[in-house]
């Protein structure tokens, strides 16, 4: 079993919306996937019951206080974890992958420090990935260069500002479903191959 966890301090990061798109195409990949909802907001629960019965299924369950024991009792290749912004890690419980979505932002950059210290110090293997960029902006160079420079590894993919994803999410669906030919399709199935590499 393979553990990934979305964690970001900001809100609005784009946590849940990669956190259920991965799942879709892990899933959609063969692997079985669960979900683990740990926001109180409960979105992916909430996604989940929009979910069609018929499309592949993925199990998204709530994350008590403790992780590991909720990850313990799961059966799956892959656990994907949706942190809410006030998630922390120096449980007892580490996940195998942590990835953080960012936008290439002066705010969101800004806030990136205190998801940093979160992980600071330790082992952890952690990966920043540029969200809602605009096209070939140089931003988005900037943003990867900063983080860089921050010591955490950036995705080579970068995932653009698309509807896509908002309308495949309320849909109960990922956009690798509601709408395959989209960039936002190719965008995290691209990152999905860098994400389990
Ligand atoms: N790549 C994107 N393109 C367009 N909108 C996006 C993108 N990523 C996230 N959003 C939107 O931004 C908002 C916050 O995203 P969300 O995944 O809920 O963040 P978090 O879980 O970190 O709070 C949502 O309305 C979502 O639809
Ligand atoms: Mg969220």
């Amino acid at each position: 079993m393979t553990t990934i966890q979305l964690l970001a301090r900001k809100g609005g990061a784009g946590k849940t919306t990669l956190a259920l798109h991965l799942a879709v195409a892990a899933a959609a990949a063969g692997r079985a996937v669960a979900i683990i909802d740990a926001d109180e907001q409960a979105s992916a629960l909430a996604w989940a019951s929009r979910r069609d019965p018929d499309a592949i299924p993925i199990l998204v369950v709530a994350g008590g206080r403790d992780l590991g024991q909720t990850v313990g009792r799961i059966d799956a290749d892959l656990v994907i974890v949706d942190s809410p912004p006030s998630a922390q890690t120096r449980g007892a419980w580490q996940p195998d992958r942590i990835i953080v979505p960012v936008q290439p932002s002066a705010l969101d950059l800004g806030a990136l420090g205190a998801t940093l210290d979160l992980l600071g110090g330790r082992d952890l293997d952690a990966m920043a990935v540029l969200m809602r960029c605009p096209p070939r902006s140089v931003e988005t160079d900037e943003a990867r260069a900063y983080i860089r420079d921050l010591g955490l590894h950036v995705a080579q993919t970068t995932i653009g500002e698309r509807r896509d994803f908002a309308r495949a999410l309320a849909a109960g669906a990922a956009a690798t479903e509601y709408a395959p030919r989209s960039r936002a399709a190719q965008e995290i199935t691209e990152l999905l191959q860098e994400v389990l590499a």
